[in-house]
């Protein structure tokens, strides 16, 4: 795409129209036109605001379980390394030699005790610190001084970790990660994270914009025409509107049956209150880390942008305690992972029909509910603001 079409495209998906429109209440708004789903200009763009200005889910503690594990991840397009250091610390580094920018490390490792680039054999340390050039002043003249060494150390990448989620923040600007997860963690302060171990990670490759996925996640409008099952174990009339707090997107029920699905057979959350006990709650972080929340199990949802129209979505499916290995909970958590796969491919389709949606004329950014839509607005808001 020329650069001048590029501008075109990037000024007008984000026009004054467009601003306005995102401002205006949902029954007389709308959300992002076609070109914010489709336009590769507009997910460079993404990429380079949007992903890199904010903490974004990198890759899971339970991928890195022991020092010296290490696991090549790519975050806004760009390779990065993540790695478990001696201290037991989850680091983050920009995976690329000093020298001549080689990408370091091509695959997940255990027992790593330093990076060496394939290339020319420059070796770092798991803190980052370059330890060695071999040959590199001729022949045999090798360079391990730490004084003329130091200032071709990997370039760290800010990383923090919350639970069992590490989060990365390429811009280096953003508020402290707890903060950041303040407003979940309040709502949240009744269940007790540390019992949660993870039992079943799926992965879902769409022909979808990344932002159609969490905007499907966090919208229960779309329950009763699409998902019959889920649908017989809440009503519509049960479904509370979702709301919104800044960059975190939020919506839940209070259920008045059990399913062997949600809160049955399994273990709940250690000395959770009765009114916690029957609810079920969506949570997303903008932009893309995402999950609900049962009182016998934990849902991850993330969505990757593999370019404009392709994402993969990661879920990762947590029980409490024993509930995610116990032998006697196989059963259980079979069902509720046969549940989690069903749904989700339902959910495919309601994301690629809006997918294929875009390449219409006949839309530009939707009618929207003024009951369940807000929350679509508030996203696009987001993303407006953040390009
Ligand atoms: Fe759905």
């Amino acid at each position: 795409m020329s650069d001048i079409v590029a501008d075109w495209i990037s000024s007008d998906v984000l026009d004054a129209g467009l601003k306005r429109r995102l401002a205006l209440p949902a029954a007389e708004g709308s959300c992002l036109p076609n070109a914010a789903y489709t336009s590769a200009e507009f997910h460079r763009r993404e990429q380079h605001t949007v992903f890199r200005n904010t903490w974004v889910f990198a890759g899971f503690t339970h991928q890195l379980p022991k020092a010296g594990d290490v696991l090549p991840v790519e975050i806004a397009g760009q390779p990065l390394v993540l790695v478990r250091d001696d201290a037991g610390r989850v680091r983050a580094f920009h995976n690329v030699c000093r020298h001549r920018g080689a990408k370091l490390v091509s695959e997940a490792r255990s027992g790593v005790s330093r990076f060496v680039c394939p290339n020319h054999s420059w070796s770092y340390g798991l803190d980052g610190r370059l330890l060695a050039r071999p040959h590199f002043f001729g022949g045999d003249r090798h360079d391990v001084n730490r004084a003329q060494c130091h200032r071709a150390d990997l370039v760290k990448v800010r990383c923090n970790v919350w639970h069992d989620w590490i989060f990365v923040n390429l811009g280096g600007e953003a508020d402290d990660l707890p903060e950041h997860t303040r407003f979940i963690r309040e709502r949240l302060a009744d269940h007790d994270f540390t019992q949660l171990r993870v039992a079943e990670t799926l992965q879902f490759d769409l022909n979808a914009n990344w932002k159609l996925a969490i905007e499907n996640f966090i919208e229960p409008y779309h329950v009763f025409a699409c998902h019959p099952w889920l649908n017989t174990f809440v009503s519509m009339a049960e479904r509370e509107p979702p709301g919104f707090q800044g960059h975190v997107l939020f919506c839940g029920y209070r259920f008045s049956r059990t399913d062997p699905a949600r809160g049955e057979g399994l273990p709940y959350f250690p000395d959770l209150p009765e009114a916690r006990r029957m609810r079920g709650d969506w949570f997303v972080l903008f932009p893309n880390f995402a999950f609900e929340i049962f009182p016998d199990q934990v849902a991850v949802f993330v969505v990757t942008p593999l370019g404009a129209g392709r994402c993969r979505e990661t879920i990762a499916l947590y029980f409490v305690g024993e509930g995610a290995d116990g032998a006697r909970y196989a059963e259980a958590r079979e069902r509720v992972v046969r549940s989690w796969r069903d749904l989700n491919l339902e959910d495919v389709g309601v994301v690629e029909r809006m997918q294929a949606g875009r390449a219409s004329d006949g839309f530009d950014g939707g009618v929207l509910s003024p009951y369940w839509d807000p929350v679509l607005q508030q996203f696009a808001r987001l993303v407006a603001d953040a390009v």
